[in-house]
C-alpha cells in the first residue's frame, strides 16, 4: 500500500494507493468514520455496472447501511437539479451529521457528490474513491468541488476536503484507451511543472501497458506533486495555479469544440504544447522544450495542436466580457520540470497567438 497524507490543518487526510482497494474500502472508510451509520455512495450510470458491487459488500461488512445514488454519466449531470435530487435523496435516507458520503466515479460523480456533501446538514464527511485516471491524479485531491452554471464550467462550488481518497488502480483496466490518455494530459503536466526526472520516466513509457506496469508509481508521484501544491496553497491564490499549465488555451479549444469536439484531457494536452511555444516567444521557455513536449503528447496519441478562431480564445480569457480584467496570469515553463505564473495583457496575449 503506497500512502500519501495530505497535511492541512485540522482537515489532515490520507491518499491509498492499492490494487483492490475497491473490495478493502469498508475498513478503511470506517477507519475513518468511526462513529458513521448511514453512507450515501453517488456513482454514474457507466461505473455502476462496472464497480458499485465490490465497494457496497465491503461497506455493507464494516456495518455501513449504504444507499446508491446513481446520475447519468456525463458533465450534464454536474447541475443544479441534479445536486438537489441527492440532496433531497440524503434526506429521504436519513442521512445525519456524522454519516457521510461517497463518491465512486470520475471527476463530475467528485465534483458533484462533493458539492452535496459540503452543503448538506452545513457539511458532512465526504470520501473520494476516483475511477478515472483524471480523477485519480488530479480532482479527487485537493478538495475543489463544484457544479457548472449555464455561464460556465464549475462556476458555484467549494472548497471541501475528503476524509480520504481511496485509489485502486486496477479500476483504470476498464477504462478505453482515450479515456486513459486523456488522464495522461495531465500526468505530463506534473512532469513539466514539477519534476523533469518524471516528465523523462513518462518518455519512454508511451503504451497503456507499459504506464499501467508502472502506475502505482505515477499515481504515487502525482498525488504527492498536488499534496505539496494543496498544502501550500489550498485556497488558489498563488502556487497552486501552476496546475492549471496548459488549462487557459485548453479552455479555449473546449469552448471551440462546444465541449464536445475535445475531451478535456485532449484540450489541456494541445493547451500545454501551445504555452510551451507562447513561453518561447516570450522568452521564458527553453527553445527544446515545444518539440520535447510535442513527442511525449503526440506517443500518447494525444493532439499536439487544435485549431480555434480569434473570437474562441478571446471568450476563453475572458477579453468578451465587460468588466473582466485587462490582465491574465500565464503559466509558463522555464525549465522542464519548473513553471511560473507570468502577467499578460489579454490583448498582447491575443496578439502572439
Ligand atoms: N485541478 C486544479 C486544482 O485542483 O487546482
Amino acid at each position: 500500500m503506497k500512502t500519501l497524507t495530505v497535511a492541512l490543518p485540522g482537515r489532515e487526510y490520507d491518499i491509498l494507493i492499492e490494487r483492490g482497494l475497491l473490495s478493502q474500502a469498508g475498513a478503511r472508510v470506517r477507519a475513518v468514520l468511526p462513529k458513521a451509520s448511514k453512507l450515501a455512495v453517488v456513482t454514474d450510470s457507466n461505473v455502476e455496472p462496472l464497480h458499485s458491487k465490490p465497494l457496497l459488500d465491503s461497506l455493507t461488512a464494516a456495518g455501513f447501511e449504504v444507499r446508491l445514488f446513481v446520475v447519468p454519466a456525463g458533465e450534464k449531470s454536474k447541475n443544479a437539479s441534479q445536486l438537489s435530487q441527492l440532496w433531497e435523496g440524503f434526506m429521504e435516507f436519513g442521512l445525519t451529521r456524522t454519516d457521510g458520503v461517497a463518491a465512486l466515479g470520475g471527476g463530475v460523480v467528485g465534483d458533484l457528490a462533493g458539492f452535496a456533501a459540503a452543503a448538506i446538514l452545513r457539511g458532512v464527511a465526504f470520501v473520494q474513491i476516483p475511477t478515472t485516471l483524471l480523477a485519480q491524479v488530479d480532482s479527487s485531491v485537493g478538495g475543489k468541488v463544484a457544479i457548472d452554471l449555464k455561464a460556465g464550467k464549475n462556476l458555484a462550488g467549494a472548497f471541501y476536503q475528503p476524509r480520504l481518497v481511496l485509489m485502486d488502480p486496477d479500476v483504470l483496466n476498464t477504462l478505453d484507451l482515450p479515456q486513459f490518455m486523456e488522464g495522461m494530459a495531465e500526468v505530463v503536466k506534473y512532469g513539466c511543472i514539477w519534476d523533469a526526472d518524471f516528465f523523462d520516466f513518462l518518455t519512454a513509457r508511451p503504451s497503456k501497458p507499459e504506464l499501467m506496469a508502472d502506475i502505482e508509481h505515477i499515481l504515487y508521484t502525482c498525488c504527492d506533486i498536488k499534496r505539496q501544491v494543496v498544502m501550500e496553497d489550498e485556497l488558489d491564490t498563488g502556487l497552486r495555479m501552476i496546475l492549471n499549465f496548459g488549462h487557459t488555451l485548453g479552455h479555449a479549444y473546449e469552448l471551440a469544440g462546444h465541449y464536445t469536439e475535445w475531451s478535456h484531457g485532449e484540450a489541456v494536452a494541445a493547451g500545454m504544447c501551445a504555452a510551451a511555444k507562447l513561453g518561447v516567444a516570450l522568452g521564458i521557455t527553453p527553445a527544446d522544450i515545444p518539440e520535447r513536449l510535442e513527442n511525449v503528447v503526440a506517443s500518447l496519441g494525444l493532439p499536439t495542436s487544435i485549431s480555434c478562431a480569434m473570437d474562441g480564445y478571446a471568450a476563453a480569457i475572458g477579453l468578451d466580457k465587460k468588466g473582466a480584467g485587462a490582465d491574465i496570469t500565464l503559466i509558463l515553463l522555464d525549465r522542464m520540470g519548473h513553471a511560473v505564473l507570468h502577467q499578460i495583457a489579454k490583448s498582447d496575449l491575443l496578439k502572439l497567438l
